[in-house]
């Protein structure tokens, strides 16, 4: 078994992104400039906004939070969507999920610019996925996963990936890429009977379920890749993935750790996203 070590693909890409920002304020251009909105303070979103920011300040990037209460009205969020849409010295920007249950986020998000939308939420961006003709704003944490597989030379075509998880944001686009990459895709969730007998058929199993430990031994072929999305807090303090590591990392052929697999690539992938976002932004 091998291990894939996240933070270390994720550090060496962070690099090449300095250095390309680097590269481009010495050839005069514009900084790239991510904006982040944060609605509230969840202890989740306070802590991913945090690592955004500072993950920026690494890179070399610009960055603007703007931040408002819990009673924020959905008019005042779309008000300032609006003007990160228009603000010609912004690349691009998130709205942090989730929001206060008074506002829908479904409109918030398709009222971002889709050349903005880095992180690849906006319902045209995930259409243009499930047609597969564009590649552009590949959501965080799927882009994350495809550059984990590609980083061991992953090969796609005719391989059976199974996917363990539904989600907008990973179970869903993760499908239609390794879809258009040749495999044959397999898509399983809460409801799936019998599911080990789906992922035992698995070249590649992506775990995006939110249930600590939920892959066992018993349920991967051996040799299989598997990618771990989860992030489950445990009653100790202590974060563990979706699998099993312990057991199957001792029949897969190589698996992605919690903490140090997934996670620390979705950020670094937000900053691909925006660097993407602000040559498009130079190239007009
Ligand atoms: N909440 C949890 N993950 C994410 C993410 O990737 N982007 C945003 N905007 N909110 C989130």
């Amino acid at each position: 078994m091998e291990l894939i070590d996240g933070k270390k693909i994720s550090s060496d890409i962070k690099k090449e992104i300095a250095a390309e920002v680097a590269e481009m304020i010495a050839a005069g251009k514009k900084q790239p400039h991510l904006a982040a909105v944060l609605v509230g303070h969840d202890g989740g979103s306070e802590t991913y906004v945090a690592a955004k920011v500072k993950a920026c300040e690494e890179c070399g990037f610009k960055s603007t939070l703007i931040r408002f209460e819990d009673d924020v009205t959905e008019e005042e969020l779309l008000a300032t969507v609006d003007k990160l849409n228009n603000d010609a010295d912004i690349d691009g920007f998130i709205v942090q999920l989730p929001l206060p249950k008074h506002i829908s986020e479904q409109k918030v998000i398709e009222a971002i610019d889709y050349r903005k939308d880095v992180d690849g939420f906006h319902p045209l961006t995930l259409g243009k996925l499930f047609i597969g003709e564009h590649e552009t704003f590949i959501s965080c944490t799927p882009k994350g996963i495809m550059t984990i597989l590609d980083s061991i030379k992953t090969d796609y075509v005719g391989k059976h990936a199974v996917i363990v998880g539904r989600s907008r944001i990973v179970g869903k686009p993760i499908s239609q890429i390794l879809l258009k990459r040749g495999a044959t895709v397999t898509i399983c969730h809460s409801r799936t009977k019998d599911l080990k007998a789906q992922t035992l058929k698995a070249d590649i199993l992506v775990v995006a379920i939110g249930k600590a430990d939920f892959v066992t031994a018993d349920m991967v072929k051996p040799g299989a890749v598997v990618i771990d999305v989860g992030m489950n807090r445990k009653a100790d303090g202590k974060l563990t993935g979706d699998v099993d590591y312990a057991g199957v990392s001792e029949v897969a052929g190589y698996i992605t750790p919690v903490p140090g697999g997934v996670g620390p690539m979705t950020i670094t992938m937000l900053l691909k996203n925006t660097l993407t976002a602000a040559k498009e932004q130079h190239a007009k």
